[in-house]
């Protein structure tokens, strides 16, 4: 089994351009499905859970193609409505293709993705919205058994609670759904606009009516387009963090810095000095290392995908710091592994306490999930000597080209095995 060496202590210095973002790919990837004709995709980051979902669209009959450029996804000839559980154990986004899959067949048998490291990570929501547009559904020996009688039908859903994963599952079912359907308390995240984007570009008829409220029409025209995907707002908060705990220089390419001013700020109360400019930040990180607090929250609130990352930079603050967890129940494995490197966190419940001025000491370490495998990259760096990270499977998951991303600006760093 593959592991990265991370020899610290290093400091990360140039630029680094970030790749297109996986969570805004999968949605996209999948409301392909509605298309009769060519999509051709640019930007789709070089990661497994793109070549996973590019696995389940072949499943089904997609023929994909990649010309250096862009991806081109033809899905005239496609036919089947049935993805595997090998395919969607991998990666729970699979589920996304269920709605496109009852749009357009009226019928589909999907795997249930199952639970996860960072919790249960039940599809209820998705499932509940889909049965007011008409389907009727039975679990049956692990996969989703569904049925549109009578095709999608539009009508007014409100999500019982915030599902970035509901809400992109629906946005795409209805936007082939007879007549209009109106979501509200939809997530709002920019992976959710960029979907919205790129289904108005292939012909969809999508309008906000408020903030997080949606009107769609269903249309039965598609067209041909090429689209390219927004930038990763996770991979560049994570190398934003690595910079300022490495005491770092560095300016991160390719990004929207309005997308991510919540993380932006965050970090400047921390006392990173951040410059913007329209498509780069430019961040130098302190020595002095503030202690703050905050809580996970949907968007525009502070992103669970970027809670791991931050621990370690509190870690090494002058006083106390403290952390809630208000998304996913699980999500403090990467604490023991941080304790073991000299950290002092306390987890209660759903909060972290993080006692600061921790100087990392380098370990030998285990990935537990894409966002904690991160973390303990970030950590390593800041450690004096050879830290191993064990099963980086997770983390090639959701990162492109890290090690020569972070090689290029100073780290040093190896995957062997
Ligand atoms: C997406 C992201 C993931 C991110 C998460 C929250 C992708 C591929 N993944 O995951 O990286 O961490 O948003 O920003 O875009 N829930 C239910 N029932 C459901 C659906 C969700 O109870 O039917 C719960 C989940 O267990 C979780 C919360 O709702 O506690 C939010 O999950 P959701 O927003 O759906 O996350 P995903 O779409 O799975």
């Amino acid at each position: 089994m593959q592991k990265l060496e991370v020899f610290g202590a290093s400091r990360l210095k140039g630029q680094i351009k970030i790749s297109g973002s996986k969570n805004a790919s999968l949605p996209i990837l999948a409301a392909t499905l509605l298309s009769s004709k060519k999509i051709f995709l640019k930007n789709l980051p070089k990661v497994k859970d793109i070549e996973t979902m590019i696995s389940l669209l072949q499943s089904l009959g997609s023929k994909i193609s990649y010309d250096g450029e862009k991806h081109i996804i033809d899905n005239s000839n496609q036919k089947k409505f049935f993805a595997s559980y090998n395919l969607v154990k991998t990666m729970r986004a699979g589920i996304l293709v269920l709605g496109p899959l009852l749009a357009k067949f009226g019928k589909a048998k999907v795997s249930l993705p199952g639970g996860c490291a960072i919790g249960t990570r039940p599809i209820d929501i998705h499932l509940k919205a889909l049965s007011n547009l008409g389907v009727k559904y039975k679990i049956f020996q692990g996969y989703v058994h569904a049925i549109a009688p009578k095709g999608l039908i539009g009508t007014k859903i409100k999500f019982p609670q915030i599902s970035v994963g509901a809400t992109e599952n629906l946005i795409i079912a209805a936007s082939f759904a007879k007549g209009t359907t109106i979501l509200s308390n939809c997530a709002v995240e920019p992976e959710v606009l960029d979907l919205v984007n790129f289904l108005k570009k292939i012909g969809c008829s999508i309008k906000w009516i408020s903030k997080r409220c949606l009107s769609i029409k269903g249309v039965k025209k598609i067209n041909e387009i090429i689209y390219s995907i927004m930038f990763d707002r996770i991979e560049a908060g994570t190398y934003l963090v690595a910079a300022a705990a490495t005491e770092g220089n560095l300016r991160v390419k390719n990004v929207i810095p309005s997308l991510i001013k919540t993380e932006l700020n965050i970090l400047r109360k921390i006392g990173a000095k951040i410059k913007v400019k329209r498509n780069e930040i430019h961040i130098i990180g302190n020595k002095d290392i503030k202690n703050i607090s905050f809580k996970t929250a949907p968007y525009p609130g502070f992103p669970t995908d970027l809670q791991a990352q931050f621990m370690v930079l509190l870690c090494k603050a002058k006083k106390d710091s403290f952390i809630k967890e208000d998304i996913f129940e699980n999500r403090f494995m990467h604490v023991g592994e941080l304790n073991r490197m000299g950290a002092q966190i306390k987890i209660n419940g759903n909060k972290a306490i993080i006692s600061g001025n921790t100087d990392f000491q380098a370990a030998e370490l285990m990935a537990t999930d894409l966002r904690a495998s991160v973390s303990l990259i970030i950590a390593a760096l800041t450690a004096k000597g050879k830290s191993v990270i064990n099963r980086i499977y997770h983390l090639d998951r959701g990162y492109e080209n890290l090690e020569k991303k972070l090689k290029k600006v100073g780290a040093k760093i190896k995957r062997s095995g």
